[in-house]
């Protein structure tokens, strides 16, 4: 591939022009992190419970403007939004994923705030400094190794329902930091069995770190399914643990397309709430999701694609790492943060609340 460039100036071609990636030049893979700020905090779900005002639960959302209480799946939403809270002004997708609250002893509920992540990698500093949100990431294994979303494209992970194990912790996981420098962030996520846990630490942290792992695999044909899950899949040895870079293994015959393995990756500030006092007597933790789950099991995360045509596939092509990419435009920290849609339900989230927005179903021990 390499030895071929030289001859693409005179075939009339542009050369593809790489960014230089940090683990050596052996690596001609793309990791995109980028920060995105809080676009809005609303229990509206377009994909799960489209047109519903409100939806069941809360949920806290990242990306373009256009996102709504339905959205719809057939059109290219890049062609709706107008702005996005992401650093990359061309990613105008959506991404959401359940609040975490503490729960007092006398009952009272706060929402527990998030953290912008700790390092400012290859000179990113939009990342450390979000308010809100969370971080995305989008890897790839080598140049033409994954395939883009195409426009319309959306998926979810996880089951908002779920309250027991199914060994699942490879697609969602929680890791426990146990101190202000974000003391136990140097090993891949949902990868560590001494650190990562498929339920909610269970224990006084600094603050907890949850990562939420998309499939990698696609069918190729549909953007969507009933279930939102189907018409993609992980690869045949499980879950990637995002251990190196890629979309690591292989896929199943029903779903040969290998797709960007995105990634989630949320971080609560819970030493606001490391008060011995308001934790409960019995030694349970005080957390629970905004879906009411104080297991963590429920976990899940949802996407709807919006890059604007093909500048995914040229990022994931493009040999680029953090949230700068020579094939793509990082917008400033305030034109970021000045992204955002009104919340539609328009209730409190905040403040000390007697029950969870929505009131689902709650606090069922483990
Ligand atoms: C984007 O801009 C267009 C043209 O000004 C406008 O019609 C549309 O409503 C805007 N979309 C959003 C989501 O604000
Ligand atoms: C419950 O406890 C919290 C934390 O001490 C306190 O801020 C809140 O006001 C209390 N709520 C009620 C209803 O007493
Ligand atoms: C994660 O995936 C690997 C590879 O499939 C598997 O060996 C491991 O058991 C999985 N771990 C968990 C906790 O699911």
């Amino acid at each position: 591939m390499l030895l071929l460039l030289p001859l693409l100036p005179a075939l009339g071609l542009a050369a593809p022009q790489l960014g230089t990636s940090p683990w050596g030049p052996e690596v001609a893979a793309t990791m995109l992190r980028f920060g995105c700020h809080q676009l809005v905090i609303d229990r509206i779900d377009p994909l799960v419970n489209p047109g519903s005002l409100p939806s069941p639960h809360l949920h806290q959302i990242v990306g373009g403007n256009a996102f709504d209480t339905s959205m719809p799946y057939n059109v290219d939403i890049s062609s709706l939004a107008n702005c996005t809270t992401c650093s990359y002004s061309e990613d105008l997708s959506n991404y959401w994923t359940a609040n975490l609250y503490f729960r007092a002893r006398n009952g009272s509920y706060k929402r527990v705030p998030q953290i912008p992540n700790r390092l400012p990698l290859f000179g990113d500093d939009i990342t450390t400094k979000t308010e809100g949100g969370f971080v995305v990431y989008y890897v790839s294994g080598g140049i033409g190794d994954v395939t883009a979303f195409k426009p319309g494209f959306r998926m979810l992970v996880g089951d908002a329902g779920r309250r027991e194990s199914l060994g699942l912790r490879n697609q969602t996981c929680f890791r426990c930091y146990t101190g202000p420098d974000f003391e136990g962030d140097n090993l891949a996520p949902c990868y560590d069995d001494a650190v990562d846990t498929e339920e909610l630490p269970g224990k006084m942290c600094w603050g907890i770190r949850s990562n939420i792992l998309f499939p990698t695999c696609w069918d190729g044909k549909n953007l969507d399914s009933p279930d939102h899950k189907s018409h993609v899949a992980y690869p045949v040895t499980g879950p990637h643990t995002f251990t190196a870079l890629g979309t690591g293994g292989q896929c199943p015959e029903s779903h040969p397309v290998r797709i960007p393995q995105l990634m989630l990756e949320i971080i609560w500030d819970t030493s606001l709430f490391n008060d011995p006092d308001e934790w409960p007597e019995d030694a349970s933790q005080p957390f629970a999701l905004s879906t009411g789950d104080t297991t963590g099991y429920g976990q899940h995360g949802d996407y709807v694609f919006g890059w604007k045509g093909d500048s995914l596939q040229r990022a994931m092509d493009g040999v680029c790492f953090g949230a700068k990419c020579h094939v793509l435009h990082t917008q400033s920290l305030e034109e970021g943060k000045r992204c955002s849609v009104p919340s539609r339900v328009g209730e409190e989230v905040d403040g000390w609340r007697d029950v969870l927005p929505g009131n689902p179903d709650v606090w069922k021990k483990k």
